[in-house]
């Protein structure tokens, strides 16, 4: 089954890529966290520093772009075409208030005319393949069944679902019959994406869905960096880990204040990353330290000798692996 790295922003920056990828074998390709092309025309230089795709090379890379403007999606697609990317990906997931608050994101799902509209104009005209990742409705699952043919009217390269709706955000079950009946009324290539946090979870789904093009995973891979590693048959090391998290420590703090900046970035994959230990206690310990200098040396101490789990504990979260 092929793996993709589900792209997070704030998360999965070009840093974090690139350090994962050279720590941990098995996951395809990385995408990026999606940037909004603005009326002017052009990539702020900002937006090309992030869309350079560097040492990964653009083979494993897919950017995406959120916007509800056809012709925004069109000057950003030809952008990235000149970057040397062979695919662009549509966002009409995002349940950001601020996002859907525009028509943007999942904002999208809730006028199925317009998307019908905006798909038309940027399908005629796109320089580049376009895939697509969505969720299943903005209020109800039963927007899924309206929005399955015009999804199907196009030549999607490839049609990501996340079988939640917006009102959902990324709470609960997931809608697994979603993904099914996208299965039977779509003949676009199908990746599915959501609370995959296992290598057993992800071979159920294969077995129940062969039809399948590939996977997404995003917490799950923040939890266990090993796990698509341990997919293909690998095992997860301990110097593995800590290659990654002092690797990753470095290149933020080459650019970035430590207390300000690099200590809630490391914050928020702990959040994650605490789920493989056997004993959760400590994790309160790191959450409340208030500067880089008190969390670093404890989370390397973690990391060097507290007992892992087989699995990350997802359930400390609240959530419960889909398949
Ligand atoms: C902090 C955060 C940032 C995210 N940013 C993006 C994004 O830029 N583009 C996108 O398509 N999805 C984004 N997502 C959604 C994830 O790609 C993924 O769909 C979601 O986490 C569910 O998959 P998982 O259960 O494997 O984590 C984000 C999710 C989180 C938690």
């Amino acid at each position: 089954m092929r793996l993709d790295f589900a792209p997070m922003e704030g998360i999965t920056g070009r840093v974090f890529r690139e350090v994962h990828a050279a720590c941990f074998a098995g996951v395809d390709r990385y995408w990026m966290p999606f940037f909004s092309p603005t009326a002017a025309g052009a990539l702020t230089p900002r937006q090309r520093r992030d869309l350079e795709p560097g040492p990964l090379g653009t083979p494993r890379l897919v950017p995406q772009i959120l916007t509800r403007d056809a012709e925004a999606f069109l000057w950003a697609a030809a952008a990235l075409a000149e970057l040397g990317y062979a695919e662009v990906n549509l966002n009409l997931g995002c349940p950001s208030g601020t996002v859907v608050s525009k028509g943007k994101g999942a904002g999208m799902l809730r006028a199925p005319a317009s998307l019908d509209r905006f798909l038309d104009a940027v399908f005629a005209r796109s320089p580049l393949p376009i895939s697509v990742k969505t969720r299943i409705g903005f209020e109800d699952v039963q927007e899924w069944e309206a929005l399955l043919p015009i999804l199907g009217r196009y030549p999607i390269r490839e049609l990501t679902v996340h079988p939640r709706t917006r009102r959902e955000l990324y709470r609960g079950g997931v809608h697994r019959e979603a993904v099914l009946r996208a299965l039977e009324a779509l003949s676009i290539p199908l990746r599915y994406n959501g609370n995959l946090f296992t290598p057993d979870g992800i071979r159920r789904l294969e077995t129940a869905c062969p039809g399948l093009s590939g996977v997404m995973v995003g917490r799950g891979l923040l939890a266990d960096p090993a796990l698509a590693t341990r997919l293909r048959g690998g095992v997860r090391e301990r110097s593995a880990l800590l290659a990654f998290h002092e690797t990753l420590a470095e290149r933020y703090l080459a650019t970035m204040h430590p207390d300000g900046a690099v200590l809630p970035k490391f914050k928020e994959l702990w959040v994650f990353l605490s789920l493989l230990l056997e004993d959760g206690a400590p994790w309160k310990r790191l959450r409340k330290c208030s500067r880089w200098a008190d969390f670093h040396p404890l989370a390397l101490e973690l990391l060097r000798n507290a007992p892992l789990r087989d699995e990350a504990d997802f359930s400390r979260l609240d959530q419960r692996e889909s398949w």
